[in-house]
């Protein structure tokens, strides 16, 4: 089970310090929410804050594009550092194109669906990618709340996964905290980002521990 915090809530003017903290007290990759405000209705950073942070962690840098027409930015992302891609299905017309772009480069592929998107969507590429991220709230904002209907399509995710042979992880990203992690990884996912839950406490390496002991056994 790995743990990503999300940047997103943050400490934008002092992101080294808020990795370097969350690297200490046993983070596994750094999730970088890029927003352009066109495939959602708020923005971010772009390539050039993954190339700042890169020489600060050791730590996976987990770049989650929520951006329109994906593939303009794929190899900036990659020549910044990038060492796991996330593409929304639908952001991008040609999603398998995407998907090659990304593994050519020697940088992990990862598909992301919406909360209203069903699996079929991306039944088609599943043998190409190394992760899938199940949205379980509709991008955009940190600190919104578990959409419960999510939970299935994890599941669907990981029968598909065994009858196929496919080696994807499973990422959800959106209102995690301990107990929904837990029914997440009920589920079969294995990969869970969280931001508010450990940028907004008063104590993030409690809540790191937290998700950690829930996630156990
Ligand atoms: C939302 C982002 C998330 C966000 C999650 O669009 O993709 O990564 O940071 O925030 P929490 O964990 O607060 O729901
Ligand atoms: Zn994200």
């Amino acid at each position: 089970m790995k743990i990503a915090p999300s940047i997103l809530s943050a400490d934008f003017a002092n992101l080294q310090r808020d990795v370097a903290f969350v690297e200490k007290h046993g983070a596994d990759y750094i999730h970088m929410d890029v927003m352009d405000g066109q495939f959602v209705p708020n923005i971010t950073f772009g390539a050039n804050v993954v190339k700042a942070l890169r020489p600060h962690t050791k730590l996976p840098l987990d770049v989650h594009l929520m951006i329109a027409q994906p593939e303009r930015y794929i190899n900036d992302f990659v020549e910044a550092g990038a060492d796991i891609i996330g593409v929304h299905v639908e952001a991008d017309s040609h999603i398998h194109r995407t998907i090659q772009l990304i593994k050519e480069k020697n940088v992990k592929a990862e598909v992301v669906i919406n909360p209203g998107t069903p699996v079929c969507a991306i039944k088609h590429i599943l043998g190409m990618v190394d992760q899938v991220l199940v949205m379980t709230v509709n991008p955009g904002f940190g600190g919104q709340q578990f959409i419960e209907e999510c939970l299935i399509k994890i599941k669907e995710l990981a029968d598909l996964r065994a009858e196929n042979g496919y080696h994807y992880d499973i990422q959800v990203d959106g209102g995690i905290v301990p107990e929904t992690a837990k029914r997440c990884k009920e589920a079969g996912a294995n990969v869970f980002v969280a931001g508010s839950y450990i940028y907004d406490a008063e104590d993030p390496a409690k809540q790191i521990a937290c998700l950690k002991e829930a996630l156990r056994g």
